[in-house]
C-alpha cells in the first residue's frame, strides 16, 4: 500500500469518526446503557462511567442534572424485546431525549451496527432536522468531542445517521443497510406525509429489519396515531406504549408545572393523551364549552328531535370518497336556541344507501329542509324526486335567488353554492356560536372536536388539512343556513 492510499483511507475514517477520538470511543465500548438499581442520588454521585448515560453526562433540565425515570427504564425495556414499538407521549416527558441517547449507544457499545445507516425523520421543517441531529452532536460536548459533518448528518463509530424533513423521504428510499428507524412527532407530519413515513419505513422490514420507533403527542383524530392505536392488537406491527404527564410526575415535571399547564385549552391532547387535534383559530374554547349541554338537556333535545311543534333542517357535505366523507348534521330551533343534536359522517356510502337514511332521518325528524352543497346534482335530483319537488331549476333560477330561497318555505331541498357561500356561512356559524344560540348535544363528540380544531386563513378559508371532521362542519354550516337571529337579539 502506498503513503498515499494510506492517508486516504485515515482520511475517510477521521470524517467519519468526526473529530471525536478513538480512545473516548473505547471508554463507552462495552458500558451498559444505565444503572437503572442505583438511586437518584447515587446516579448523580457517582459521576464514573459506570454507564453509558453516566459517561457521557445525565440530561438536564434548567441547569439541573437528572437520572433517568421509571418510565424511560419501560422504554428502554420495550426496544430490547420488540424492534417496532410506538409511543404515544405527554409532551415534554424527554422521550426525544432518551431516544437520541438510545441510537448514540446501539452505535458505540460495540460495534456491530458498523456500516449501517440510521434514519431521524422529523416534521417538514428542516430546522427540525438540524435541531435533533445538532442534539445528538451535543451529547458528546462534555467529552469534549466536535463534528464537523453537515448539519443533518452525524457519524458515530461507522453509523451514518441522518435527518431527513418528513417531505424530503426520497433520498431514504435507496439506502441499503438502515438498523433504526426514529420517526419524531409523527402525528405532526402532514396528513400526506404521515402516510409516505410509514410505507417507507415499514418497506426496509423486509430489507434489513431495522427497529421503527415512532414516536409522538398525539395530534387530530383519524391520523397517523389514531389510526395504529385502533389497528387489533393480533395485527399491529407494534409495541405499544401510553405514556400520560402522570408517569413524569414528580419526575421531570413538579406538580406546580402540571397545574398551570392544565389551564391551557391543549392541556388534554399535549398531557392525556387525547387526540383533539390543534386548538383552532375559529370558535372561542369558551363559547364551544357553553354550547355543550348536559346529559339532562341533552336528553330533553331528544325527546323533541320527533315532535311535529318544532322547525329542523339538515346539512348534508357530498363525498363519496377519498379524503372526505358524507356528512349529515340536523339542528332544530326551540327555546330561542338552535339545538345540533345529530351529526354523522360516513365514509364512501352508496348512493342508494345513504339517500335511504336520509329520508329515513327526514321521515323521524319531520324535516323540512334540507341544504345540500349545490355541486352535487345527482344527489339533490334524487331527493328532490324522492319527496315529489320540481328540480328542474337550471336556467330558471339565479344563485340569488336561490340562495334567497333559503329561509323560505318554498323548497325542501335547498341546494346551497358552497364554493361562493362557505365564508359567509362560517361567519354565520360563528355569530350564533358567540352569540350563544347553539346548544350541541353532549354525544356528538366528531362535531365539537371540529369547532374546536377549526382554522381559516386571513380571509375565512376553512382549512381542510388542519380542520379535523371538517365534512361534520360544512354540514352544520349547511344546516344553519335556515336560521335568522330573533329580532330582539342581545
Ligand atoms: N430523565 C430525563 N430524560 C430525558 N430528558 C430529560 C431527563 N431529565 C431531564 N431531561 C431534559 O428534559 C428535556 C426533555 O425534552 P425532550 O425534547 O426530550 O422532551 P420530549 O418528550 O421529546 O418533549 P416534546 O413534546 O417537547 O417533544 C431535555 O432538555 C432533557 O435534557
Ligand atoms: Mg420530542
Amino acid at each position: 500500500m502506498t503513503l498515499q492510499n494510506l492517508s486516504k483511507i485515515l482520511d475517510k475514517y477521521e470524517s467519519q469518526l468526526g473529530s471525536i477520538n478513538v480512545q473516548q470511543f473505547e471508554l463507552l465500548k462495552g458500558l451498559p446503557f444505565y444503572d437503572w438499581k442505583a438511586s437518584f442520588v447515587e446516579n448523580v454521585a457517582q459521576k464514573t462511567s459506570c454507564s453509558f448515560n453516566h459517561a457521557i453526562g445525565l440530561p438536564k433540565k434548567n441547569g439541573q442534572e437528572f437520572p433517568l425515570f421509571d418510565y424511560e427504564q419501560l422504554v428502554f425495556d420495550t426496544l430490547q424485546k420488540h424492534k417496532h414499538v410506538w409511543i404515544k407521549k405527554a409532551t415534554g416527558l424527554g422521550i426525544t431525549e432518551f431516544i437520541l441517547r438510545y441510537i448514540a449507544w446501539l452505535c458505540l457499545k460495540d460495534n456491530t451496527l458498523r456500516g449501517s445507516q440510521m434514519c431521524i425523520v422529523t416534521g417538514p421543517r428542516i430546522e427540525l432536522a438540524i435541531t435533533l441531529i445538532d442534539r445528538m452532536k451535543g451529547l458528546f460536548h462534555e467529552l469534549g468531542a466536535t463534528f464537523d459533518s453537515k448539519e443533518t448528518v452525524i457519524e458515530l463509530n461507522g453509523v451514518h445517521i441522518e435527518a431527513y424533513p418528513s417531505h424530503h423521504l426520497d433520498s431514504m428510499r435507496g439506502l441499503t443497510n438502515i438498523s433504526f428507524i426514529y420517526l419524531d412527532e409523527a402525528d405532526f407530519f402532514p396528513p400526506g406525509q404521515q402516510t409516505d413515513a410509514r410505507s417507507v419505513s415499514e418497506r426496509y422490514i423486509a430489507k434489513s429489519n431495522p427497529w421503527i420507533v415512532m414516536v409522538s403527542t398525539p395530534n387530530a383524530p383519524e391520523g397517523l396515531f389514531d389510526k395504529i392505536e385502533r389497528e387489533p392488537e393480533n395485527t399491529c406491527l407494534y409495541k405499544r406504549l401510553f405514556l400520560d404527564y402522570s408517569y413524569g410526575l414528580d419526575k421531570i415535571y413538579t406538580r406546580e408545572e402540571i397545574e398551570k399547564a392544565k389551564a391551557s385549552p391543549s392541556f388534554e391532547r399535549e398531557y392525556n393523551l387525547k387526540y383533539l387535534g390543534k386548538v383552532g383559530n375559529v370558535f372561542h374554547t369558551l363559547d364551544i364549552e357553553a354550547a355543550i349541554c348536559t346529559q339532562k338537556e341533552g336528553q330533553e333535545m331528544m325527546d323533541w328531535s320527533t315532535s311535529t311543534m318544532v322547525g329542523r333542517s339538515m346539512g348534508i357535505d357530498v363525498a363519496w370518497g377519498g379524503t372526505s366523507k358524507f356528512a349529515i348534521v340536523i339542528t332544530q330551533y326551540r327555546n330561542n336556541r338552535v339545538e345540533v343534536f345529530y351529526a354523522e359522517s360516513f365514509e364512501k356510502p352508496q348512493m342508494n344507501e345513504i339517500i335511504s337514511h336520509i329520508m329515513q332521518l327526514k321521515q323521524r325528524h319531520h324535516i323540512t329542509k334540507i341544504y345540500v352543497d349545490g355541486a352535487n346534482p345527482e344527489v339533490i335530483r334524487e331527493l328532490k324526486n324522492r319527496i315529489g319537488e320540481y328540480h328542474d331549476y337550471h336556467g330558471w333560477l339565479t344563485e340569488e335567488q336561490i340562495w334567497s330561497l333559503r329561509s323560505s318555505n318554498s323548497w325542501q331541498i335547498i341546494p346551497v353554492n358552497f364554493q361562493k357561500r362557505h365564508r359567509e356561512m362560517l361567519q354565520w356559524t360563528y355569530t350564533l356560536l358567540s352569540k350563544r344560540f347553539i346548544k350541541l348535544h353532549p354525544s356528538l363528540q366528531k362535531l365539537i372536536v371540529s369547532l374546536r380544531t377549526a382554522i381559516v386563513s386571513d380571509d375565512w378559508k376553512l382549512d381542510k388539512q388542519q380542520t379535523s371532521h371538517h365534512d361534520i362542519l360544512d354540514s352544520l354550516r349547511l344546516s344553519l343556513c335556515n336560521y335568522e337571529l330573533p329580532k330582539n337579539n342581545p
